[in-house]
């Protein structure tokens, strides 16, 4: 049976539905050792910021029951060294790139997007307000709907391309986010980011990461990332890409039925170095399996 798997996020057409998420996947050359990362239907590069942050002090990784807490702190080495370095190589990928922008300030998440608008191959921007390992900048951006419609705003003044904005789950009421963000002229949102928690050696009577808070990812927080998706979903009119758990082609179904029309697979990845590409196919597989013709079909299709 021919199967339609391609959708339209915001702008941003998908061979399929399946990206990998943020900071989970790098730009893809360590990955590409593994599978064609070219079988995606797009790219998320790790989050870029303008002169490049050194990160959080480690221990920034800890491992929990389904999940794991990280604090990186959105290291990376800046807009030029993406340029130079990442970008040459993510072109010649048969996939559509995504690239996630981090700024500790509205200035500096423009002058991001100015500076990546000078150079092809980049098909959509990832606004990250909702990083919750920064000082500065990230979840505060997320957490106050006038402040992420002024930094969306800001970042709509400079480009054209699809712009995707990546809110978080550290609030009462995300759909609050959801709609200012819309509003101010994003083409789609992403969720969830991480939840926030910690981790504690009871022997040694500290906390496991050196900034004692860190995000939450992986398939505990999946539930919650559902719940989100769906709220989401019924209050906008834009595309959800959604991503926070997923391991399977059925998770991504959930998401899908939930409202989402993209996907994103971020910690299983450290699981299993192939498990996007085994979410595309098992995409495949529940729709030829259950007489689907076109993935569209399921996009927000739960019976409630
Ligand atoms: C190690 C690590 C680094 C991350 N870095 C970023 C980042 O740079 N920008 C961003 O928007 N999200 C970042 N995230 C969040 C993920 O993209 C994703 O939203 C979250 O982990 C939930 O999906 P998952 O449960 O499938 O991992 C990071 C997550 C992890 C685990």
């Amino acid at each position: 049976m021919d199967i339609n798997t391609q959708v339209n996020l915001g702008g941003l057409m998908m061979k399929n539905p399946v990206t990998t998420a943020s900071g989970t996947f790098a730009s893809g050359k360590e990955y590409a050792q593994f599978f064609d990362v070219g079988k995606l239907g797009a790219i998320t590069t790790k989050g870029v910021s303008l002169d490049g942050w050194q990160g959080n002090d480690t221990p920034r990784i800890a491992e929990t029951p389904s999940g794991m807490l990280n604090s990186i702190g959105l290291q990376n080495p800046g807009v030029d060294a993406f340029v130079k370095k990442d970008l040459p190589w993510l072109k010649e990928q048969d996939t559509k790139v995504i690239v996630n922008v981090s700024g500790h300030s509205v200035d500096e998440y423009q002058a991001v997007v100015e500076a990546l608008e000078a150079h092809e191959g980049i098909d959509a921007y990832e606004i990250n307000i909702s990083c919750p390992n920064v000082d500065r900048g990230g979840l505060t951006f997320g957490t106050d709907p006038r402040v992420a419609a002024e930094v969306v705003s800001a970042c709509r003044a400079q480009t054209k391309r699809p712009m995707i904005v990546k809110l978080t789950p550290n609030v009462t009421d995300i759909t609050e986010i959801a709609r200012a963000v819309e509003a101010a002229g994003a083409d789609a949102v992403s969720l969830i980011n991480t939840l926030l928690g910690m981790a504690i050696d009871p022997y040694k009577r500290k906390p496991i990461l050196a900034r004692v808070v860190g995000g939450l990812s992986g398939p505990a927080v999946k539930p919650v990332a559902l719940r989100m998706v769906w709220q989401v979903h019924q209050a906008v009119n834009i595309p959800i890409l959604g991503m926070g758990g997923i391991c399977t082609g059925l998770d991504a179904i959930e998401f899908i039925l939930a409202g989402a029309s993209a996907v994103a697979v971020g910690t299983a990845n450290f699981m299993n170095p192939q498990s996007a590409l085994e979410v595309v196919s098992g995409i495949e597989s529940f729709c030829a399996n259950q007489g689907v013709k076109d993935i569209n079909e399921l996009i927000g299709e739960l019976n409630c």
